[in-house]
């Protein structure tokens, strides 16, 4: 592990083990609600299968080689949630520090325990208590879209990793892809978000839960019967949700409430989220062609 740079405001004490918190209201980089929306939202899913985890990290890590990450990496995950990508990428890697600002930490801690190479800790992006350049591999997946300022998170991961480090980032895109249709469909789904983010959480949970029913597994099925019937081609790669034909109806449900339900969400082109990264400091900054869109590495 790495020495914290700082001291914990507070320890949060779980099963015996003690969580060191390091958030405090003068973080400015952070949306209060959507943290406190993540916390319940973490709460609710704290628990994956080894095989959903396996099936969408084998997704999000797929530009990342072991000429950049091996037995000695010191590792970063910023935004950890339930500590799912740490506990994926933990057996390629010496130690991974994972931060999360809400109350998270609590089941990370849990998912997590038998790695005795992840260590929790919750800090949000605005203050990690670590040295600068201490990591040789930082990650954030699917975070940086719901803070203030995303370029200067991005800037405060680049501070964190060593010269010739890699940075793993995923972005909610913004269909800069895809055709007019598609993104006209997205528009209806937008509309329902504004309503859907401001229930309270028990209602919100059921609402999405509904809506991965009647929404999600419809067209996800429409996707898995074009999929069937022209087993050759990819077309069905081209629907909406054709990313989900090979997930859980459990992870189905979790990013029904996590793409519906929260409060600051943003998304960007590949060009944009290229520019952010080269402003950082970033070089060979590679995308992957694959879904999730988008998620790239690059090198400080
Ligand atoms: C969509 S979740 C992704 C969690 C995890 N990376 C995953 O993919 O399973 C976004 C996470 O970002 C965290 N987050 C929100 N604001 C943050 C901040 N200012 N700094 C770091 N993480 C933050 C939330 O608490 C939440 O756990």
């Amino acid at each position: 592990m790495i020495e914290y740079n700082i001291s914990p405001k507070n320890f949060i004490s779980l099963d015996g083990n003690k969580i060191a918190s390091f958030v405090s209201e003068a973080d400015s980089n952070v949306d209060q609600d959507t943290v406190d929306s993540f916390g319940k939202e973490w709460t609710t899913f704290s628990t994956f299968s080894d095989e959903d985890i396996r099936i969408a990290g084998d997704q999000y890590f797929d530009i990342v080689t072991d000429k950049m990450i091996g037995p000695a990496s010191m590792v970063l995950d910023i935004g950890c949630g339930t500590g799912r990508w740490a506990k994926y990428l933990a057996s390629r890697v010496k130690f991974i520090e994972a931060i999360d600002p809400s109350s998270a930490v609590l089941s990370a801690s849990k998912l997590t325990a038998g790695n005795k190479n992840i260590r929790i800790t919750q800090s949000g992006v605005d203050v990690i208590p670590f040295p600068d350049e201490s990591f040789d591999f930082v990650f954030s997946l699917g975070v940086m879209h719901h803070l203030p300022d995303t370029q200067d998170a991005i800037q405060k991961a680049a501070n964190k990793l060593k010269k010739g480090g890699h940075f793993l980032i995923y972005l909610y895109y913004s269909l800069d892809n895809r055709s007019l249709f598609f993104r006209m469909l997205f528009l209806p789904v937008h509309l329902l978000r504004m309503i859907v983010h401001r229930l309270p959480h028990g209602l919100k949970v059921i609402v999405c839960d509904i809506l991965a029913v009647i929404l999600y597994v419809p067209v996800i099925s429409l996707a898995k019967l074009i999929r069937f019937l022209f087993p050759s081609k990819l077309w069905y790669k081209k629907m909406p949700l054709a990313y989900y034909c090979d997930k859980s109806f459990q992870i189905i449900r979790n990013d029904s409430l996590d793409r519906l339900g929260t409060p600051l969400e943003k998304r960007y082109s590949r060009k944009e989220i290229e520019m952010m990264l080269r402003k950082a400091g970033f070089t060979e900054v590679i995308f992957s062609e694959n879904e999730p869109y988008w998620h790239a590495v690059a090198r400080k």
